[in-house]
């Protein structure tokens, strides 16, 4: 792993700052052609009013936002999403797990997504539960960290750039 990266939950209200460098690492995916919900063209206010909406659902308790900061500053983040139905108090979302291309390809992801299971854990949530398209990047990720492919689903979402991509679900147990 990085020296000088850092891992904290965001307590909400997030600051201006820290939505401001979220926003970017957001903006930087998509500009790299990832498949994280949205479509190129995708701006810097489009990251803001994004993270805002995260900020509150943190505010409300239903997302714990964590961000990885090398020498000070947001390069990853990695959200834990708490809104289960009441029959699955023991679930929880891997969501929006992020690094910006500059801070790639040294450990980052896998730590942000060590210390997201620890969130989970701390909470009694020991079943956790992702989709990713299928031989990307964080696809490499979750198999690494343990996690299990339960299927895939053809043509689930489209890239940035329009093309259709297909999602593979993964799952975690964290109490075994
Ligand atoms: C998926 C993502 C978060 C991974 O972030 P990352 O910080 O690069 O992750 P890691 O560094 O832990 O692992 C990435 C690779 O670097 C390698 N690596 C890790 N530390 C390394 C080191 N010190 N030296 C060399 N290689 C290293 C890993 O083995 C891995 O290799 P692989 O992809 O060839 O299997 C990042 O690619 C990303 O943000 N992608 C766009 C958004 C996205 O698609 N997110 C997933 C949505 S479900």
């Amino acid at each position: 792993m990085s020296a000088g990266l850092d891992i904290a939950v965001l307590a909400a209200p997030v600051a201006d700052s820290a939505l401001d460098e979220l926003a970017s690492v957001l903006v930087d995916c998509v500009a790299g052609g990832a498949s994280v919900s949205f479509m190129a063209p995708f701006s810097h206010h489009d990251g803001l009013k994004f993270f805002r909406k995260v900020s509150a659902s943190v505010a409300d308790g239903d997302t714990v936002l964590l961000a990885a900061r090398l020498d000070g500053r947001i390069i990853g983040t990695v959200q834990l999403g708490l809104d289960t139905p009441p029959n699955q108090p023991h679930r929880a979302d891997v969501k929006k797990m992020l690094v910006h291309r500059s801070a790639r390809r040294s450990g980052v992801g896998a730590a942000l997504m060590t210390a997201v299971e620890d969130e989970a854990r701390q909470r009694g949530r020991w079943l956790l539960v992702l989709d990713t398209v299928p031989g990307e990047n964080g696809y490499r990720l979750y198999k690494r960290a343990g996690w299990t492919e339960s299927g895939i689903i053809p043509n689930y979402a489209l890239f940035p750039d329009g093309r259709l991509c297909n999602t593979a679900m993964f799952w975690k147990r964290l109490d075994q």
